[in-house]
């Protein structure tokens, strides 16, 4: 993989295109790193795709399984075998098919807790693995965040109008209202603490969204994500605006 193609936008053919080229990115990025890499997980169904790929021959006996540790940008409060779960999507699609240690599987706790004990529990772990109790500008805490956009352009469990947006202390936060179930999602300064931050975006119905944001539309939350590193939107050509690369 060129240098070329490890920053920046980029527009794959079609969906499945994408994840084969976005699952060899992040094994690259993995594969060039020689400690433990953090990897954010974003939720939903676009990215389900790309994990699959990930335990598929072409990457799975590449993949430097042992280094890699595994969180989530957010979560629905739901049980981890429910259809909704976020942790379910990535159990099923890759975690469960590769040799992953059980120790580098960090889920948000849903279970035998409420949104709010499992927020501060996940600030905990967060933590733990950073090693500080404060996010340096210098050391970023996700050596690779994938995130999605909503249509209506919300991001992890950001959505317009929530007092979350403006949460800077809390490293997560319980979500109520914006949807129909509860949720606990990483907040801005958690999400922005990352090395390669990545919206891997699909399909025409996020045409509209992803142009308005790659316009710069700071009503929505997905155009405020700031990564310390470097920000790429990785697209299909549904998505992406007219001659784009
Ligand atoms: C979630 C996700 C969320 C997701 C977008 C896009 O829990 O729903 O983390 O931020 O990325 O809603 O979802 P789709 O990929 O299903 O369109």
């Amino acid at each position: 993989m060129t240098d070329a193609a490890l920053v920046g936008n980029r527009t794959f053919e079609n969906a499945e295109v994408l994840a084969h080229g976005v699952a060899e990115w992040l094994c690259h990025l993995a594969q060039a790193s020689n400690r433990a890499f953090a990897v954010c997980l974003s939720g939903g169904s676009t990215p389900r795709r790309l994990y699959q790929c990930l335990a598929e021959p072409g990457i799975v006996s590449r993949f430097p399984w042992r280094r890699v540790h595994w969180f989530w940008g957010d979560e629905r409060f739901v049980a981890h075998d429910d259809r909704e779960s976020n942790y379910k999507m990535a159990h099923d699609a890759f975690l469960s098919r590769v040799p992953v240690p059980d120790n580098n599987i960090h889920p948000i706790p849903t279970e035998g807790t409420s949104p709010e004990q499992a927020a501060v529990a996940y600030e905990t772990t967060l933590k733990r693995f950073y090693g500080a109790e404060f996010l340096s500008p210098d050391r970023p805490l996700f050596d690779v965040n994938l995130l999605g956009i909503g249509e209506n352009g919300h991001t992890a469990s950001l959505f317009s109008g929530q007092t979350a947006l403006q949460e800077s202390r809390r490293w997560a936060l319980a979500v109520t209202g914006a949807d129909p179930k509860q949720r606990v999602t990483l907040t801005y300064p958690v999400l922005d603490s990352s090395r390669d931050a990545a919206f891997v975006v699909t399909g025409a119905a996020k045409q509209k969204i992803a142009a308005r944001a790659l316009a710069g539309d700071r009503t929505l939350p997905v155009t405020m994500i700031r990564p310390i590193g470097r920000l790429h939107w990785f697209m299909d050509r549904a998505v992406a605006p007219e001659g784009a690369n």
